[in-house]
């Protein structure tokens, strides 16, 4: 017989919480559920801004545009990844630097990067391979040190630390997956980390296909508008529902997984 890949883990709660979205009537994104998930990373990793996504893909999509990554930019990233680091740079033109990996672990050896570092090269993507932090003092000073963008692939690296301080936190932007195959999961889903504060408007006007409805949503204006390059990168509320239901028992389910071991 087969052995599965994986198993996702149901908590029990997320058909009541997808019940509870259906019955408030607003199941298109960016209600209550989503705040909840939202404003329990801010709190939880201490991240500045989150916001959810329909994939790790497509926050890596977000992260690149807002490094403004364009034709002929170089970004360095680890050679042993998945497909969606690259792609969402190649999308807009960049040329992919592969670094290979650790000879202790698949994440990316930090002493190749400055090599690898020409007067194209615009951003450092690392990938924090099955939750193993890469060396993060080292990789931010060499990007504070040439003024790169730093970004970290951090799709399976819910809830891990390097030094006691959350992935997720180190870089500009961070981008998590909550895939069927991650220990926290909505089937399809993930998010943007945006710790650096002048990002965030443009990240919500990219993430609401380029409108600024978010601000109109909030009542600063009065009417959205078409302003910038965008897509639409937000998940519903049965997703985010669902989603909430696997954030309240985040704990018990990295217990569960550490014990598998
Ligand atoms: C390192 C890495 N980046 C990105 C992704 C893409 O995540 P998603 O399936 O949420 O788009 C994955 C998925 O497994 C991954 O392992």
């Amino acid at each position: 017989m087969p052995i599965p890949f994986n198993k996702p883990y149901l908590t029990g709660k997320e058909l009541l919480y997808i019940q509870e979205a259906l019955s408030s009537g607003k199941i298109s994104g960016d209600g209550v559920f989503s705040k909840k998930c939202q404003s329990y990373f801010e709190k939880k990793y201490g991240y500045k801004k989150v916001l959810l996504t329909t994939s790790c893909t497509d926050a890596l999509e977000m992260a690149s545009i807002l490094a403004d990554i364009k034709e002929g930019d170089e970004v360095i990233m680890p050679s042993y990844t998945f497909v969606s680091t690259a792609n969402a740079f190649i999308l807009r033109g960049a040329k992919i630097i592969f670094a290979d990996s650790r000879k202790d672990n698949p994440c990316i050896d930090e002493t190749q990067i400055e090599s690898l570092i020409t007067s194209k090269t615009k951003a450092i993507v690392v990938v924090h391979y099955a939750g193993i932090a890469c060396d993060m003092d080292y990789i931010k000073n060499i990007s504070v040190k040439y003024n790169l963008f730093l970004i970290e692939d951090a799709a399976q690296a819910i809830d891990s630390y390097y030094n006691n301080k959350p992935l997720g936190s180190f870089g500009h932007f961070a981008t998590f997956s909550f895939h069927e195959t991650k220990n926290i999961t909505c089937g399809e889903g993930g998010m943007l980390v945006i710790n650096d504060e002048k990002y965030i408007e443009r990240a919500e006007i990219i993430r609401e296909k380029g409108t600024n409805r978010t601000q109109f949503l909030n009542g600063f204006i009065d009417k959205y508008n078409w302003i910038d390059v965008g897509s639409s990168f937000l998940p519903s509320e049965i997703t985010a529902a669902f989603l909430w239901a696997q954030l309240e028992s985040l704990e018990d389910i990295q217990k569960k997984n550490s014990n598998l071991g």
